[in-house]
């Protein structure tokens, strides 16, 4: 579903922030990108999502490369980035209904998805109201809910847990496990281990720009008795 092969991001400053990434994400998994601040996980969103080039390297999403073929590629997925950034002065619906016009999701397909996601996330009530009068979080769920409504093939989140509440992050979850039952796949980044090890069908472990590990979260603990957060904090801390 998703390849990068052998990418390298170098920002004008000459930091290099992912250094000779190789990655398969393949179809119906949740896959979990995790890494320390700086690591490198929003640059590499940005680079899988077309928002900036791979210095070098190649990166394909359902066969389209996101370089050669942006639009292909940009069909297949939608993504949620760590701020959400909406034009504030339109409503919840309006968004939402904008979203759904550029997926050509039929009306009736979306009365029903906004419905259910919307109520899920407990801003269904809102979606009257201009954005400028949302909360952070609920900007955020805004967001996903936009996010999940043309039921992309691949759906892209960075750090999505961060600012939702339990019960926000548990609906978020249950929407990613049956966004893969449907077929779907899912990539996101955290720092929340116990989402990772819970929800994730795979797991990478990315630190100053490079893979470190990469496997079922069973497979990276092995068969020590430590937890993934051990594990995490062993890798990552500096020499
Ligand atoms: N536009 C930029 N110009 C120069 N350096 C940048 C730029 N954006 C990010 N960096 C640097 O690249 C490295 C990776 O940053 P990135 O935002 O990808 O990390 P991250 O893993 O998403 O971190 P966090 O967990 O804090 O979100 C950092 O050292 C950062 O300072
Ligand atoms: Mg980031």
């Amino acid at each position: 579903m998703l390849n990068i092969k052998q990418v390298t991001k170098v920002y004008s400053n000459q930091k290099k922030a992912v250094d000779a990434l190789d990655l398969e994400i393949k179809q119906g998994e949740i896959f979990g990108f995790i890494g320390p601040n700086g690591a490198g996980k929003t640059t590499t969103l940005k680079m899988i999502t077309g928002i900036i080039a791979p210095t070098s390297g190649e990166i394909t999403i359902d066969g389209h490369s996101i370089r050669t073929d942006a639009v292909a590629a940009k069909r297949s997925f939608t993504f949620v980035p760590d701020h959400p950034e909406i034009y504030d002065a339109i409503k919840g619906i309006d968004y939402l209904n904008f979203i759904a016009d550029m997926y050509d999701v039929s009306k009736e397909v979306r009365k029903e998805r906004i419905e259910k996601f919307t109520k899920q996330f407990q801003i269904d009530d809102a979606l009257t109201q201009p954005v400028n009068s949302y909360s952070h979080g609920m900007r955020q769920k805004l967001m996903i809910c936009g996010a999940l409504l043309p039921k992309p093939k691949m759906f892209i989140l960075d750090e999505p847990h961060v600012g939702l509440d339990p019960h926000s992050a548990k609906v978020l979850k249950d929407l990613m496990k049956e966004h893969c039952e449907e077929g779907g796949t899912v990539l996101f980044s955290s720092h929340v281990l116990e989402v990772v090890e819970n929800l994730c069908d795979r797991v990478a472990i990315i630190h100053k720009g490079k893979l470190i590990a990469l496997g079922t979260p069973e497979e990276i603990k092995q068969d020590r008795t430590v937890t993934l957060e051990d594990i995490f904090l062993e890798m990552t801390k500096d020499e």
